[in-house]
């Protein structure tokens, strides 16, 4: 599906089309072992139990976080490169997740980058940065490392309870212990999958076009409103989720073509974020563009669940970076990750030029 109506469609009907043979396109020609357990590959009734045990824990936790926090964590991230030196965006702006999500979770600091590298691992076992071996051992490995590690963390919060999400999420589902410690894993897995590996490639998608064109970066420092637009027209633009896998459960017709039961049937966001019947100009970056009817955060029942964490991360991000610089431009070779899932780029080395004050 490559058209915002027939992606609307199909992700709004989990009856025609569910979502527990899996979500993503890795998983073809297997089912997802995680289904029923994973709030991403279960259908409602189960999904809405699931989710909202994952979205209390989190909304605690993004209250918490606030913004200003993260404002000050990208202060510090981007001090260094107000000298004018080489400065590689990408790999700073794949820390942002972590710096988010990391203190609400309870993961300590010394952990983010390699829970990071793992996470990149899972989505994209194919990129060179991230191929430990070949593509299945790669991702069986980054799976089993990271089950491994949010288990053990789960069970000394079991033991030690603490004031973090980690610990928030353990009594709440009435089963054995062991039981509620597996669904705690899953919950973990996909909270830490779905921000890392997305957030950070709207931030250099959007520098990318902010050092084609400084007035993006002076269209967004015009008050809360136009960053609030700046930022929806960055996801829009991004589309880091390229797309989100359902399988039909019964005949169908979409759009004129007839689909038979039990076929995969792949929502193309990033091309339906660029349909011209919905989006004018859609090849274009307009930082005011209102509305903006983005699927990137997906659509009906399994909208993204840390939308709230990812806007208020993005507009910490912009508010700082816009503050800070009056122009960047790009100094190097640009690298794209080589993934079907994540559209997202890996290399971005850019020299900023400090505002003058
Ligand atoms: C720019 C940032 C982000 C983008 C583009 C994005 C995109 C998406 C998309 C497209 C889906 C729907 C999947 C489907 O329909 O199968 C989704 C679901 C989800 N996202 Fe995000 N996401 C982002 C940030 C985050 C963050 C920061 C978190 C964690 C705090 C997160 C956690 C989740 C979870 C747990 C789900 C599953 C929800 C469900 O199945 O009910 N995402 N996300």
């Amino acid at each position: 599906m490559t058209r915002h109506q027939d992606a609307r469609r199909v992700l709004r009907d989990h009856e025609v089309f569910t979502s527990e043979r899996g979500n993503l396109l890795t998983t073809l020609g297997s089912d997802d072992v995680a289904s029923g357990r994973m709030v991403t590959v279960t259908d409602p009734p189960r999904h809405a139990r699931l989710r909202a045990s994952q979205i209390n824990a989190l909304a605690t936790g993004v209250r918490d976080a606030g913004g200003l926090r993260m404002r000050a964590a990208v202060r510090a991230l981007l001090r260094p490169a107000l000298d004018g030196h080489p400065w590689d965006l990408a790999e700073a702006a794949a820390l942002l997740p972590l710096m988010a999500l990391g203190p609400v979770m309870g993961l300590p600091a010394a952990d983010w980058p390699e829970l990071s590298r793992l996470a990149f691992s899972a989505v994209a076992p194919d990129d060179p940065a991230y191929a430990t071996e070949d593509t299945r051992t790669t991702l069986t490995t980054a799976h089993h490392e990271l089950f491994a590690y949010f288990r053990a963390a789960l069970r000394a919060r079991h033991h030690a309870p603490a004031d973090d999400l980690l610990t928030r999420l353990l009594p709440q589902f009435g089963e054995s212990r062991r039981q509620g410690i597996e669904l705690a894993v899953y919950h973990c897995y996909s909270l830490l999958l779905g921000a890392t590996t997305t957030l950070p490639h709207t931030v250099s998608a959007t520098a990318l076009v902010m050092a084609e064109n400084r007035e993006v970066i002076a269209a967004l420092r015009q008050g809360p409103k136009a960053l609030a637009a700046g930022i929806e027209e960055a996801l829009r633009w991004s589309s880091p989720a390229a797309h989100v896998l359902r399988h039909t459960t019964r005949p169908v017709e979409v759009a004129g073509v007839r689909i038979p039961p039990g076929e995969a049937v792949v929502v193309w966001l990033g091309s339906a974020n660029r349909d011209e019947t919905v989006f004018a100009d859609p090849y274009r970056f307009r930082p005011g563009r209102t509305p903006n009817r983005h699927l990137s955060f997906g659509y009906g029942p399994h909208y993204c669940l840390g939308a709230a964490l990812a806007r208020t991360s993005l507009t910490a991000v912009f508010t700082e970076l816009t503050d800070a610089i009056e122009a960047m431009e790009v100094c190097g070779p640009v690298e794209h990750l080589n993934s079907h899932f994540i559209a997202g780029i890996s290399r971005l080395p850019v020299r900023l030029t400090p505002r003058r004050r």
